[in-house]
């Protein structure tokens, strides 16, 4: 289906644009009373992710209410372990917990590959969201990268310092890979069938990319998702590793269309970094969003200045807040579209 604003596919690809396209991550859920009206009246986070028509709904939702250039498909990196064999509970407020961790080669040859059945609840909800968003904006696909999974598969929470999956690095190499080697084969399938389904663009998500020095990167990390955007071949793939500030020269080597940039990454040292053939993604401080709205304007009018309007995709620097006011986040999405299309 012919799109109607394919802006972000665009600048994706290195194409000039009249404005710079803009979209915000974790834009679905956290912040819209819309969303929190769906998900009350389901059992909770794990029941939405699984009720294709719902995740469809909640998907659209940002489009509607903040005018973004593109939806996210609403689901969760966690769903790939979760296919692989680890189940996960959601509290509120508490973050995924894992009842079950990979600890030894014999729960490591356990898991299995994920495949479409297990994951067919995302596949149905990215055709749903196709079918409702009727060509509008494009979907975005994605996936976290294996080593942010590895650090939930090994600990099975969130934890600070992700100290255990670390020390697996050191202690047992051939294990860690052995395991990343497993969440990547998965990964790449999952990423290929939501494209099957119609997602127009994938973003592999490194939340935890900014614990690991720089050659722990390259070779845990950067490694596998080097794989991932090799095998994607059918659509732009976005890399989002936050705080891989030693890593972005290699980032920019690898086979990927854009890389992401959280808040502290300088923007002209990134571009001379990873040189001029990607597009960069971001990277508005999040915590603007807290400032008034003539402060978010001046922040979101100094970002876009030094992105320039060329090979720039606009976002956050990391997800907004959840307790974020959705009328800030639309002034800098307005702000984004009014300003760079001067
Ligand atoms: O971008 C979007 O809005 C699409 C949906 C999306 C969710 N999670 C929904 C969600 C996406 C892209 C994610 C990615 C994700 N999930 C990441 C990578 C991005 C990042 O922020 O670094 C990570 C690390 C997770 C793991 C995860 N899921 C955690 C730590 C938590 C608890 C805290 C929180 O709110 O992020 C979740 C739950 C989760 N995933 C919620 C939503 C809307 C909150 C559940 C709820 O209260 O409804």
């Amino acid at each position: 289906m012919e799109l109607k604003n394919d802006l972000l596919l665009r600048a994706a690809k290195g194409d000039k644009t009249e404005r710079t396209p803009v979209w915000v991550m974790r834009q679905a859920g956290r912040i819209l009373k819309e969303y929190r009206d769906v998900r009350s009246k389901l059992s909770g986070f794990i029941e939405l992710v699984q009720t294709p028509e719902k995740a469809a709904e909640v998907t659209i939702q940002p489009v509607d209410i903040l005018g973004v250039d593109a939806a996210i498909i609403f689901s969760d990196i966690l769903v790939v372990p979760e296919a692989m064999g680890l189940p996960y509970t959601m509290e509120e407020g508490k973050g995924p917990f894992f009842p079950k961790t990979v600890k030894n080669e014999n729960d490591l040859n356990k898991l299995r590959i994920a495949d479409e059945d297990s994951l067919g609840y995302v596949i149905e909800a990215i055709k749903v969201t196709k079918k409702e968003l009727n060509g509008r904006v494009p979907l975005i696909g994605f996936a976290g990268a294996p080593w942010t999974i590895f650090c939930y598969m090994v600990e099975g929470k969130g934890s600070k310092t992700f100290s255990l999956a670390r020390k697996i690095l050191y202690h047992n190499p051939s294990f860690a890979h052995k395991l990343m080697e497993k969440i990547t084969t998965s990964t790449i399938s999952y990423l290929k069938n939501q494209i099957a389904a119609g997602a127009n663009i994938v973003q592999v998500f490194d939340s935890w990319a900014g614990i690991l020095p720089g050659e722990q990167y390259d070779n845990f990390s950067l490694k596998y998702i080097s794989k991932i955007a090799d095998a994607i071949t059918e659509v732009p793939v976005i890399v989002f590793a936050k705080g891989a500030y030693a890593s972005r020269k290699s980032i920019g080597k690898i086979n990927c269309d854009v890389v992401g940039l959280d808040w502290n990454m300088d923007i002209k040292e990134s571009r001379a970094l990873v040189g001029p053939d990607k597009t960069l993604q971001g990277n508005l401080d999040p915590a603007v969003l807290y400032a008034d709205f003539e402060t978010i304007k001046a922040e979101t009018r100094k970002m876009i200045d030094q992105f320039g309007k060329f090979r720039h995709i606009a976002n956050l620097g990391h997800g907004v807040y959840p307790d974020m006011k959705a009328e800030k986040v639309k002034c800098f999405i307005d702000e984004v579209k009014d300003y760079s299309s001067r």
